[in-house]
């Protein structure tokens, strides 16, 4: 990474790139949090459709839900904030599996997690890094790549995310999804999470949380400020504005160069080979 404040904002844990946000101490401590069986993990790399997923899950419920910020968010106290919460508990991770406190697995609490093409997701997280004081400040695009295919950003390596994850395929209590798919057919992953939820709604009401959960209707939210603009599910920014970027499939076409392109092919192919991908 790539400027002197780097320090001041990011610090390694187990290897990892996490921001000074998430403080070591509760890194240290997770393994002890107290998972509900009704817990929902939200589980994604960051910039992968978070937000976007978070919107939804949020509006398929009729319950109270209270939608946390990412568990490795924070400082110490925030297990005992999370403890405290007596609704429902959504809550998003950027967690690789093997950092997942031991206790949201031995309770086999849902989970869904989302994934994104990397060549759009390395561009979306070039932008945010730019965007947000909160990250170390990159010189340009070429800078930025170079960091991201050596897994030098916020939350480590997309594929050793992506791989810890798909590693546990096999558990139904895991719903893998994608956001490609999402702006594809947005009704019927909706209807796909609602199944997997156990809830049931009404083809109607899937019909009108897709209309509310467009990308125009959730940036114009936000601009309104309907929602609350002190929160985001991101942990690295309280600016909602900023995770409402372009929302689109396939804008690394606008970013990486021909040759950038093959490299990436070249390491995607070589990491991922184990991969069902
Ligand atoms: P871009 O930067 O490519 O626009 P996350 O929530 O994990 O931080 O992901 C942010 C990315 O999801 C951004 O991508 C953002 O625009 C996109 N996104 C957020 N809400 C969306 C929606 N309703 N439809 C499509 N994309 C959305």
């Amino acid at each position: 990474m790539s400027n002197s404040s780097e320090a001041e904002l990011i610090h390694r844990f187990k290897g990892i790139p996490f921001t000074t946000r998430s403080s070591p101490e509760l890194l240290k401590s997770l393994d002890t949090f107290d998972a509900r069986d009704d817990d929902v993990l939200l589980v994604s790399y960051p910039k992968s459709g978070t937000h976007w997923l978070a919107g939804v899950i949020t509006k398929l419920y009729n319950t109270q839900v209270t939608l946390t910020s990412p568990i490795e968010f924070g400082d110490i106290s925030k297990l005992e904030e999370l403890n405290k919460l007596s609704s429902k508990r959504i809550i998003p991770t950027h967690l690789d599996y093997n950092m997942l406190p031991s206790n949201f697995k031995n309770k086999k609490c849902k989970m869904i997690h989302i994934s994104r093409n990397p060549k759009d997701t390395a561009v979306s997280m070039y932008h945010y890094y730019r965007d947000n004081p909160n990250l170390p400040t990159i010189d340009n695009w070429t800078a930025f790549f170079d960091l991201f295919v050596k897994g030098d950003v916020v939350c480590g390596s997309w594929f050793d995310h992506f791989l810890s994850w798909e590693s546990q395929a096999n558990d139904n209590n895991i719903l893998f999804l994608f956001y490609e798919d999402m702006k594809k057919n947005l009704p019927k992953i909706v209807k796909e999470i609602s199944l997997f939820l156990g809830l049931n709604i009404s083809d109607s009401d899937i019909q009108d949380i897709c209309k509310r959960s467009s990308f125009s209707e959730m940036q114009s939210d936000t601009e309104k400020e309907n929602s609350d603009p002190s929160h985001t599910v991101c942990a690295l920014t309280s600016n909602r504005k900023l995770i409402f970027r372009k929302g689109t499939v396939g804008d690394w076409k606008n970013h990486f160069t021909p040759k950038q392109n093959r490299r990436f092919e070249e390491i995607f192919n070589e990491k991922m080979k184990l991969s069902k991908m």
